[in-house]
């Protein structure tokens, strides 16, 4: 979906939006019309190079709250405003309960759900003074049901879908809303190594009704129905958008 035009006249930062999910969502909105600001730990100015347009390249980390609220009142002075943030920075590691790292579990739920938080708390901040805005924030089908040996991703983006509902709750009447898109298995870096696993390819396929993994441009497209005017009335929610994976389980 290009919808050229649909988010003409908005601007906002879609974080990790270097490469993967992001890259996507950041190609897409600006194709659609929006100014959109990539914010990565790396490879952001290339990305916006490439993509073009009056995309912007921000070099951050999602989990330093310093930095955020320069890097966001940056965006919201070269666009001269701020409508929209894209919560799609994001971590993945494996490893069985039993024996998963501290270290790994603090710096998943730090990157996933505290920089989710943290964005979502500067953007608000840029927007309250507008009157509105539109948050999107990545969750997983993880969150919803787990995924063996991704106890801290798991438990992550649970934390994504009850912030998101956290955050409709109390921004309805300032004309912010706030929804997430919970993805299945979508073809990106950070998903590759399945690919790789005849197993998991088994798995993937059996576990999905329409039978195949995902594109990123199929999450692109949801998200920026989420941010245009057709999704007004949209509001704490979580879309699935999995090939159909939370609607089956059995044969
Ligand atoms: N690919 C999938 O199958 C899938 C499925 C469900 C949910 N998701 C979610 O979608 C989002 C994007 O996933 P992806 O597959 O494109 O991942 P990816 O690894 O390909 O890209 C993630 C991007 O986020 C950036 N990033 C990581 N930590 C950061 C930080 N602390 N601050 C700023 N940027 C940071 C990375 O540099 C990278 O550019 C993630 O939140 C992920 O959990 C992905």
């Amino acid at each position: 979906m290009s919808e050229t035009g649909i988010l003409e006249g908005r601007a906002g930062v879609v974080t990790g939006g270097s490469r993967g999910l992001g890259r996507a969502i950041a190609e897409a909105f600006t194709a659609a019309g929006a100014q959109v600001a990539i914010l990565d730990t790396a490879g952001a100015q290339d990305a916006a190079a490439e993509i073009g347009g009056a995309t912007l390249g921000l070099t951050g980390d999602v989990t330093d709250a310093p930095g955020i609220e320069r890097a966001f009142g940056e965006v919201a002075q070269q666009f001269g405003r701020f409508d929209f943030l894209v919560n799609n920075a994001g971590i993945r590691a494996q490893a069985p309960f039993a024996e998963h790292p501290l270290d790994v579990w603090k710096r998943t739920l730090d990157v996933n759900l505290t920089g989710s938080f943290l964005c979502a708390q500067t953007a608000i901040a840029l927007m309250l003074p507008r009157g509105g805005g539109s948050i999107v924030n990545l969750a997983s089908i993880a969150g919803a049901i787990a995924l063996k040996e991704r106890a801290a991703y798991n438990a992550s983006k649970g934390g994504v879908i009850a912030l998101t509902q956290s955050i409709a709750a109390e921004m309805s009447s300032s004309g912010i809303r706030c929804n997430a898109i919970a993805p299945g298995i979508v073809e990106t870096p950070l998903s590759a190594p399945y690919f790789r696993d005849e197993r998991m390819i088994a798995a993937i396929t059996a576990n999905t009704p329409l039978g195949r993994w995902g594109q990123p441009h199929e999450i692109a497209a949801p998200a920026i129905f989420l941010c245009s005017p057709a999704a007004e009335f949209v509001h704490g929610h979580t879309l699935f958008v999995d090939g159909g994976w939370m609607a089956f389980k059995g044969y």
